[in-house]
């Protein structure tokens, strides 16, 4: 019976925590005046595709510009054991994100508080962006200038303005998800 109740208030504890993570992207997003991709974490189900579809090469270097609380990281370095650095501006997502990192122990992870324009994307092999249309436009010509002509660039939900990507991952809808680009 207390065990029970322990279980549920974990469940409980666990969707207000959640529910509050989404409400404070959107609280942000709504309120600050550059309208910049929000806190919003990638979705299980992209991280299934990408789990399914994708293939990169242990110990090589990822950069997840903009990476949020670190998740998308996680998974990378869990599932292809590539090093992952991530770059992210807000204080809640950043601190959370550290704090998964410790709890988790994935103490080989970095994240920065950083604007992404700091990064030297040159050292990385994978580049990993999640963000709205109108910055995936702002960043391109920049990331396509200063990116090393082997990286590729994973880019989650959308698409770049004038770079078409080399290959397109589809869902189970047909729905075009996940794109790769190289330069
Ligand atoms: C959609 S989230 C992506 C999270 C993460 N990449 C993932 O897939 O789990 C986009 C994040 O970019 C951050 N962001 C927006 N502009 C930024 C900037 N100029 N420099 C660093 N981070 C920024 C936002 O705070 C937000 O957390």
């Amino acid at each position: 019976m207390v065990f029970k109740q322990i279980i549920l208030w974990i469940l409980l504890i666990s969707v207000v925590f959640f529910s509050f993570r989404v409400v404070y992207g959107l609280l942000v997003f709504m309120f600050k005046k550059d309208k910049t991709a929000m806190y919003v974490p990638s979705f299980n189900r992209h991280i299934r595709l990408m789990k399914a579809h994708l293939k990169l090469t242990r110990w090589k270097k990822l950069v997840d510009l903009w990476c949020g609380d670190g998740k998308a990281m996680r998974f990378f370095t869990e599932q292809f054991g590539v090093q992952c650095d991530g770059y992210e501006l807000q204080r809640f997502p950043y601190h959370y994100g550290k704090l998964c990192n410790r709890l988790l122990w994935y103490p080989q992870l970095k994240l920065y508080k950083k604007n992404f324009l700091q990064a030297d994307i040159m050292r990385y092999d994978y580049i990993y962006v999640y963000l709205l249309p109108n910055q995936m436009a702002q960043i391109e010509s920049r990331i396509f200038k200063n990116m090393n002509p082997h990286t590729i660039i994973i880019s989650n939900s959308f698409k770049f303005v004038i770079h078409k990507p080399y290959e397109v991952i589809k869902n189970i809808k047909w729905k075009p998800s996940i794109f790769l680009y190289k330069k």
